[in-house]
């Protein structure tokens, strides 16, 4: 294979952004005090809290594992269960994360259709579950992923149904938020209406995937909750002792909109790409392109001649899997539409 010259493998391949590095050289001077007490950390606090007007508490992990595994910890009791898509990265992808972290409790799926589990189907499943019955895991929360793994958002209205039916149950509410800023200029709507106006407990707060440097955040709706929570992260060895780099680089992403910025731009890039390859023969989208994931059917002789071409993609049982990222650029995506053309034996033609 040739060296990978555009990776749409994962937005985890993309570079920080630049505002980001300034925001990191900026507080790269002289001492500061350790473990959240400086001043870029202490201001964490007013900038979450003005973006989702409400009073929140800010918790900076290394990880989107991280956020969301020791969240979720605090949202259940050992002999608890986590309600979450079949689909969920708590579920697929974390290694069981979730269930270290709460001491034992486990997660039950709901179907998902597209990534996303309805509010009937979570209800349904919640009222089979055995509440009260000894012999049965008991439901705890309810965690959904609002950019999904399948590329696609849930719309406000049916957040706010799945928030119902945790309430009626008298169950937490977790968003695993990785691709947050990607999904709500997906949505057109702002942060607090689809968090604190929502009933929303806790957010795992994505950022690394759109242009920071491993700076992840839990971000916490109630007091109750981030007064354990302090604890449980320093028992997870996620309270940072050089926390300034990771606050600068928080503030600094949210600072002007800079995070909505670099999603659009990220979400653009996927749109157009979904739009080239849709003309490819052979190529078939599996799910609509709502963020900056795109998935789907691909012919092995396109596949084979991108890779060969040194575009990293991710391949599926049913096809690729394309992410692009904040910096993913018009020429590229036009690039990659080009030689999918070629390798699909419809020429480069026109494309702009
Ligand atoms: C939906 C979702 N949640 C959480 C994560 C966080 O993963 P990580 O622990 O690798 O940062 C990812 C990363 O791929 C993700 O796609």
């Amino acid at each position: 294979m040739p060296p990978i010259t555009i990776d749409l493998y994962s937005d985890n391949a993309a570079p920080a952004a630049p505002e980001i590095m300034a925001a990191l050289a900026r507080v790269n001077v002289g001492p500061a005090q350790p473990y959240g007490q400086d001043p870029e950390s202490k201001a964490l606090k007013t900038t979450f809290s003005d973006l989702f007007g409400t009073e929140v508490w800010v918790m900076p992990v290394s990880t989107g594992t991280a956020a969301n595994s020791i969240a979720l910890s605090a949202l259940t009791p050992p002999y608890g269960t986590i309600l979450c898509s079949d689909t969920a990265h708590i579920e697929t992808s974390e290694c069981g994360a979730t269930e270290l972290f709460s001491g034992g409790a486990k997660l039950t799926h709901v179907a998902a259709k597209s990534g996303r589990m309805s509010a009937d189907a979570l209800d349904e499943v919640i009222r089979r579950a055995g509440k009260g019955l000894q012999h049965r895991s008991q439901p705890a929360a309810v965690s959904l992923t609002i950019g999904t793994e399948r590329g696609t958002v849930y719309p406000v209205s049916e957040i706010a149904r799945i928030g119902e039916v945790a309430r009626k149950h008298g169950l937490h509410f977790h968003m695993d938020g990785a691709r947050v800023a990607n999904a709500l200029v997906a949505l057109g709507t702002s942060p607090r209406s689809v968090t604190s106006d929502l009933g929303l407990d806790v957010l795992s707060f994505g950022s690394t995937k759109n242009g920071t440097l491993n700076a992840e955040a839990i971000v916490v709706f109630r007091k109750d909750i981030a007064e354990q929570l302090r604890y449980r992260l320093r028992r997870a060895g996620q309270v940072w002792s050089k926390m300034r780099y990771g606050a600068a680089q928080l503030n600094a992403y949210i600072e002007g909109g800079l995070w909505l910025r670099l999603a659009a731009q990220a979400n653009c890039a996927a749109k157009r790409l979904s739009e080239g390859l849709r003309q490819v023969p052979g190529v078939r989208l599996i799910e609509t392109v709502e963020i900056n994931q795109l998935f789907a059917e691909m012919p092995e002789k396109v596949i084979a001649g991108l890779e060969a071409d040194g575009i990293g993609l991710g391949r599926r049982d049913e096809g690729v899997r394309m992410v692009t990222a904040w910096c993913t650029t018009t020429e590229e995506v036009a690039h990659v539409v080009g030689r999918a053309r070629l390798h699909g034996g419809v020429g480069l033609g026109p494309f702009s």
